[in-house]
């Protein structure tokens, strides 16, 4: 997909296969539709008048307008116009995207991204074009016997009709939608691909070849023996039920030095250190001994959609040259029942050297993801976030809406919230008292691996608080943001949005 800018005064010239022009609620014309509706001696009022409503993400499309170069106008509804919002824009441009993908058009144009609205500017509404229409190009193929290529999208190039002194924003900002777009579709795409097809070795080699394609990705993938060496006692007993051997994927990413990093002027304490992406890896969850109920277990293949987010998060900064240093982390294996998988009441000793009682082995996502904590101290990292389809309670107390956010950093959380409203892929911040470390005690052991079912999400938070006392950190339990099930089952690409928006806001 390719996407570019047009400036231009008057748009009824505009030679395209389709131009989008928005119209609000109450009959009110975009610049855009105004001037193509005085090209067009009327043809706009009139059919809003007679048909149009503005409603938010609706489209009409006009054919051969009289006075007018392009071949359609699509009329795209953006709601009332003292509502209109990012949230809006992106539906409308999506809206648009949608139908030129069933018109099997090849390029379109865009005026929506010069109708500005609170909070933004021509960068930031350039990003949220490329990538809404780039999200609504996703389409995932690749596991049916005789892919219809016909249902592939056609849509190749994408421009943004934008006044002129706008240009250089918008193509900015266009360039970092495409690759936030990328970075979700390669991200949906790992979640989407079956526990037999993605393992932890198809995700060391998806890493390595994001290594391949870009020079500023160094990646190295531990194998059982390595990480066996490193101590990591508790990823492993998860990791020990399958017969799938485990990875642990360390990237390096290295932009420019950003401005953290190499402002001179700074001081020394703002020399910080990198920031570090940890992402679950379970590439199937069964639950193992403490096995899970058949209905709707196949969507436990999604429960390493925290590590594709990390990967699809590399790939985007990776695209545009994000100036800093980010160091990815995935620790990565199955969950499975076996006789060599963790038993309830199995007593394993962490690479922190604290030790857990395993009382449930289905909450294993804690278990792997303490060692990759404990291993992202050697950087001195100056943020930690972990990203993890940890609880099926976060579920319940958030439901598919904001992914649970926790953190012992109020900068930190506060920086990610910011990030998420910015780009349409909300959190929502969750408690993390001390007085919630109780459940989670043990006879046996340093800790228990759960708390039992009251604030089911909050403990196991606590949990992983344990082994991330040496930096600022933070952890988003995305259970109920991941991916859809139903009738629209599949990835969803977050938190990528929001990890890509917060590394932005940070160089
Ligand atoms: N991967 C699951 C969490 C999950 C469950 C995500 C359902 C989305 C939907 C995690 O490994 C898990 O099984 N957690 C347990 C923890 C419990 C045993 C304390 C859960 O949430 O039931
Ligand atoms: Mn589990
Ligand atoms: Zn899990």
């Amino acid at each position: 997909m390719e996407f570019s800018t047009h400036a231009s005064v008057s748009p009824h010239q505009y030679k395209t296969a389709a131009l989008a022009v928005g119209v609000f609620k109450d009959g009110i014309l975009s610049v855009a539709a105004d001037a193509i509706d005085r090209a067009s001696q009327g043809a706009i009022k009139a059919v809003v008048k007679a048909e149009f409503t503005g409603n938010t993400g609706a489209t009409l499309v006009l054919r051969d307008l009289k006075g007018v170069t392009a071949l359609r106008v699509v009329l795209v509804g953006l709601g009332k116009q003292s509502e209109y919002s990012a949230k809006t824009h992106a539906t409308a441009e999506q809206a648009f995207a949608a139908y030129c993908v069933q018109a099997r058009l090849t390029e379109a144009t865009s005026s929506l991204a010069a109708i500005p609205y609170a909070q933004s500017d021509a960068r930031a509404r350039g990003r949220t074009a490329a990538s809404a229409v780039g999200a609504s190009l996703y389409h995932f193929d690749a596991t049916f016997g005789k892919p219809d290529l016909e249902a592939r999208p056609k849509l190749k190039k994408f421009i943004a009709l934008v006044d002129k002194s706008d240009q250089a924003a918008t193509n900015q900002g266009l360039a970092e939608g495409a690759a936030l777009a990328e970075g979700m579709s390669l991200a949906r795409t790992l979640g989407n691909l079956p526990g037999n097809i993605c393992t932890p070795t198809y995700l060391g080699e998806a890493a390595k070849k994001l290594g391949r394609e870009f020079k500023s990705i160094k990646v190295t993938v531990l194998e059982p023996k390595q990480i066996e060496k490193l101590g990591m006692g508790s990823f492993l007993s998860v990791a020990r039920g399958s017969s799938q051997p485990a990875r642990f994927i360390v990237m390096h990413y290295q932009g420019k030095p950003g401005a953290r990093a190499s402002s001179k002027t700074a001081s020394k304490a703002a020399n910080k250190g990198p920031i570090v992406l940890i992402g679950k890896g379970i590439t199937f969850d069964s639950g193992g001994i403490s096995i899970k109920p058949a209905a709707t277990m196949d969507e436990m293949k999604f429960d390493m959609c925290g590590a594709a987010s990390v990967l699809g998060t590399m790939r985007a900064i990776a695209e545009i040259g994000l100036p800093g240093e980010v160091i990815a982390l995935i620790p990565t294996c199955e969950n499975m029942p076996s006789g060599t998988a963790n038993k309830p009441g199995d007593v394993v000793t962490s690479m922190s050297g604290q030790t857990i009682e395993i009382l449930n082995t289905d909450a294993e996502g804690r278990l792997i993801l303490c060692d990759a904590l404990t291993y992202a101290e050697r950087f001195k990292p100056s943020a930690v976030i972990d990203i993890a389809t940890l609880t099926g309670a976060c579920v319940v107390a958030l439901g598919k809406v904001n992914s649970g956010l926790f953190s012992t950093n109020d900068a930190l959380a506060e920086a990610l919230l910011v990030a998420g409203k910015q780009a349409q892929d909300p959190a929502w911040r969750m408690p993390l008292d001390d007085a919630y470390q109780a459940q989670l005690k043990s006879n046996f052991a340093d800790m228990a691996n759960i708390g039992g079912q009251p604030g089911g999400a909050v403990t196991a938070a606590c949990f992983l608080s344990r082994f991330a006392k040496a930096y600022p950190w933070a952890h988003l339990d995305i259970a109920g943001t991941a991916w859809h099930g139903g009738a629209a089952k599949g990835a969803t690409g977050r938190p990528v949005g929001m990890l890509f928006q917060y590394l932005l806001n940070q160089a």
